[in-house]
């Protein structure tokens, strides 16, 4: 069984001025190669090494778990061409990166549903899974096929196969072992990039307190410095969870008397 972070809603969560998980949409690959008179996929392409750049940065900085949003279960929808490139640039990327995420020590993690990916991408996401289980610099989780809609339906039915007697009456303690991302802590800070403000079906669970910050840069552009700037604007949020500011002081006081 895994061991369960807290949940914001059930406890107040311990918060640190280095987020401990950061969660990317990463999203503007199209536009960026439009702009430039190449193909949408020429950007995806780039994606990945914006990916590396985070990545690398984020090793660096302590950060705990880092999730990106590669592909929803809403892009089966785009041309079968682009999403064919996805699919073997996913398979790509699992097979060159690995070595050098296990080198550094990263864990790689995919979340999502794996049955609509043919064998061979399934065979490859398990053994790079499996190499890097007991690293821990970082969590990299990668979602693929992955809608936060999915993720919540999935853990009830899961659940209710494991522990039918729950069918009458379950809590939120009960669900939580089976979402998706129940072994990290939820997000600190989403980061959506290319410029729309929304969701997009990414972890709507998880997210219900972590700060959003979205920004105009297109994904291929982000790189060490824009992700400076995220996290120093999530450095000046207040984390409430629900209490007042007054709260928050009096709490910051006695902590310093005690300190
Ligand atoms: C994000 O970039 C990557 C995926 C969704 C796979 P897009 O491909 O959505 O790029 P834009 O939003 O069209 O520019
Ligand atoms: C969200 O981006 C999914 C990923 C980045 C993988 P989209 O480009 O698919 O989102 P919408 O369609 O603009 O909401
Ligand atoms: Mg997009």
């Amino acid at each position: 069984m895994v061991k369960l972070q807290p949940s914001s809603t059930l406890a107040i969560p311990e918060t640190a001025r280095i987020p401990s998980h950061i969660a990317i949409i990463m999203d503007g690959n199209g536009r960026w190669a439009k702009q430039r008179f190449m193909p949408r996929v020429a950007g995806h392409q780039r994606g990945v090494e914006a990916l590396r750049e985070v990545v690398k940065a984020c090793r660096g900085l302590g950060v705990g778990y880092l999730t990106v949003f590669a592909f929803s279960s809403e892009n089966w929808r785009r041309p079968v061409e682009e999403v064919s490139f996805l699919m073997s640039l996913f398979m790509i990327m699992l097979e060159r990166e690995v070595a050098k995420l296990h080198a550094n020590n990263i864990r790689l993690k995919i979340i999502g549903e794996r049955s609509q990916f043919d064998e061979k991408l399934r065979k490859t996401m398990h053994e790079a899974e499996q190499l890097t289980e007991n690293n821990d610099a970082l969590t990299l989780t990668i979602a693929a096929n992955y809608g936060g809609r999915w993720d919540v339906m999935q853990a009830v039915k899961s659940m209710l196969r494991e522990q039918p007697q729950l069918a009458q009456s379950f809590s939120e303690e009960d669900l939580r072992p089976y979402l998706s991302m129940s072994d990290a802590p939820e997000p600190d800070l989403f980061i959506r990039t290319g410029g729309e403000q929304r969701i997009s079906n990414f972890m709507l669970w998880q997210l219900a307190y972590t700060e959003l910050y979205f920004t105009d840069v297109l994904w291929p552009a982000f790189g060490r410095k824009e992700l400076d700037t995220a996290i120093a604007s999530y450095q000046q949020r207040e984390r409430r969870f629900g209490r007042t500011s007054e709260q928050l002081e009096e709490r910051q006081k006695t902590r310093n008397r005690n300190a």
